[in-house]
């Protein structure tokens, strides 16, 4: 769906947004007029009261710019802000995706809010059925082209640059997670970030070898129960004026299934673990929206990349490994192996660059989905300041985090009887001790913050019209908005 902005636009639909109550105006008004007040009749007849993304469809007379006319409710104008603009652009493009139609105009005063309308669209209008080989032309979106006509257009096109490119993150990190597991393995997952160097990022793979000479063996273990063979991922965008300025440190978990190695998960549900690389997802769709929008900010993602199966060579519980930075774990469940990725990878991440701050994102709880559902990632920081900042971005995005407390009780379950520490805290405060655990790979005085998106990366059944597909793309609206209000020149 291509989108654009401009003055005035003939389309097949003409929309507009009513303040609740269902007054129509502006460009409504003539529209009206032109049709001898059928929209006024529409809204009478509908029970048509303006609440946020309701709509009525009024088949307009020939000869007028437009066959078709909608009217979309705007809710209350007091309180009206960007997430309630991106709701309206998504329940339009809902409703009319399919239609038959070809183009939609969207009438909006404000070019920002324009801006953001556009930004509910786009999300609205993700597809992922690649997979799909008999899909039918009525089953395909007939919408081709949405334009906002608003007086402003150029200031409509700046508000709309950097939106675009953090809505194309979230489809970058859509994909990623949609993608089957046979097609999304470590290697061809660092294939699809290699791609993202012609946006002017830089990219470096590091493979078994590599980390095998870093001693990365938390990471290595889990990995060599797979075929495939486990990677690291990094991705550099240094935009800053001062190259040499602290970067921002992103890591993402980036398993790309989780069976749950020896300590195998149950059947049921299992094909839900395609999705266990969410915190990679996050981490390069981010990265993709920074280069995109040529971000003035020196930012470095790093993902993990590895397959935990079951298998002769597979993990035991009972191993001890040893990290990176010399910690050694006893492995009591092969299937907490998240927080073994990202040991190692938040070391090197420490070990070769000095974070500004250092936000880490993983899908590695089931115990937050439990705490939290699906509406707010778990949030883990002693630092205040990172918090305000990154729950302000996450509210201002419509990705909402939730803080969770850590301290030093719930660091004491992971005390082993063999080694530095167990890889599990047992039954209580799952998602906390996982954190705890990630902190013990954490410097004294770096700004960090463990994100736990377990619950909020994919999501089965109703959802609102931004968040389409069965992975959200959780994460890169967020970061994005979150560097750009903190750490950008
Ligand atoms: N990838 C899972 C966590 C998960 C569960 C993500 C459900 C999304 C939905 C993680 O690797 C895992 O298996 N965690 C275990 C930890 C336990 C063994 C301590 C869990 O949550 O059960
Ligand atoms: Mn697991
Ligand atoms: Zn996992």
């Amino acid at each position: 769906m291509k989108i654009s902005f401009a003055a005035e636009a003939k389309a097949d639909i003409a929309a507009f947004l009513v303040d609740e109550g269902g007054k129509l105006s502006g460009a409504a008004i003539e529209m009206d007029k032109a049709a001898g007040g059928l929209l006024s009749e529409a809204i009478a007849a509908d029970r048509f009261s303006g609440k946020t993304g309701q709509q009525a469809f009024v088949v307009l007379p020939k000869g007028l710019s437009a066959k078709r006319a909608a009217l979309v409710g705007a809710g209350k104008k007091k309180g009206r802000g960007a997430r309630e603009y991106e709701t309206i652009g998504g329940a339009i493009v809902k409703a009319h995706a399919n239609s038959g139609f070809k183009s939609i105009a969207v009438h909006v005063d404000d070019a920002e809010d324009g801006a953001r309308v556009a930004a509910g669209a786009k999300l609205a209008a993700y597809r992922f059925d690649e997979y799909f080989t008999k899909l039918k032309p009525d089953q395909k979106p007939s919408v081709t082209s949405f334009s906002v006509v608003t007086e402003d257009e150029k200031a409509a096109r700046a508000a709309w640059k950097p939106l675009n490119a953090a809505t194309d993150g979230t489809y970058l990190a859509r994909d990623l997670v949609n993608l089957p597991p046979n097609d999304l393995y470590p290697g061809s997952f660092a294939k699809r970030i290699e791609a993202l160097e012609k946006l002017g990022m830089e990219v470096e793979i590091l493979g078994e070898k590599e980390m095998t000479r870093l001693k990365m063996h938390s990471l290595l273990g889990v990995g060599q129960g797979s075929r495939k063979e486990s990677k690291l991922g990094i991705m550099k965008w240094m935009g800053a004026k001062d190259k040499d300025a602290d970067p921002v440190i992103l890591v993402g978990k980036g398993v790309t299934f989780d069976t749950g190695g020896i300590s195998l998960k149950p059947g049921a549900g299992m094909e839900d673990m395609r999705g266990d690389m969410g915190g990679a997802g996050a981490v390069t769709g981010t990265m993709r929206a920074l280069a995109e929008r040529k971000a003035k900010a020196n930012v470095i993602g790093l993902v993990g990349l590895v397959e935990n199966m079951p298998d002769g060579d597979a993990q035991r519980p009972g191993d001890i490994v040893k990290t990176a930075d010399g910690q050694t774990i006893e492995i009591q469940n092969t299937d907490a192996e998240g927080r073994l990725v990202l040991a190692d990878v938040l070391w090197y991440a420490q070990k070769h660059f000095k974070p500004a701050a250092m936000v880490d994102l993983a899908t590695l709880t089931g115990a937050i989905v439990i705490s939290l559902g699906h509406h707010h990632a778990g949030m883990f920081t002693d630092s205040d300041d990172l918090s305000d900042e990154l729950s302000k971005a996450g509210m201002n995005e419509g990705e909402r985090v939730w803080r969770l407390p850590l301290g030093p009780e719930y660091d004491r379950l992971l005390k082993s009887k063999f080694a530095d520490m167990r890889n599990i805290g047992g039954r209580a405060a799952g998602s906390i001790t996982a954190a705890q655990f990630l902190k013990r790979f954490v410097n004294d005085g770096v700004k960090w913050a463990h994100l736990d998106i377990a619950g909020v990366a994919w999501v089965e059944g109703h959802k609102e019209a931004t968040d389409p597909s069965w992975a959200s793309g959780f994460g890169p609206r967020l970061l994005d908005r979150w560097i750009a209000d903190n750490y950008e020149d």
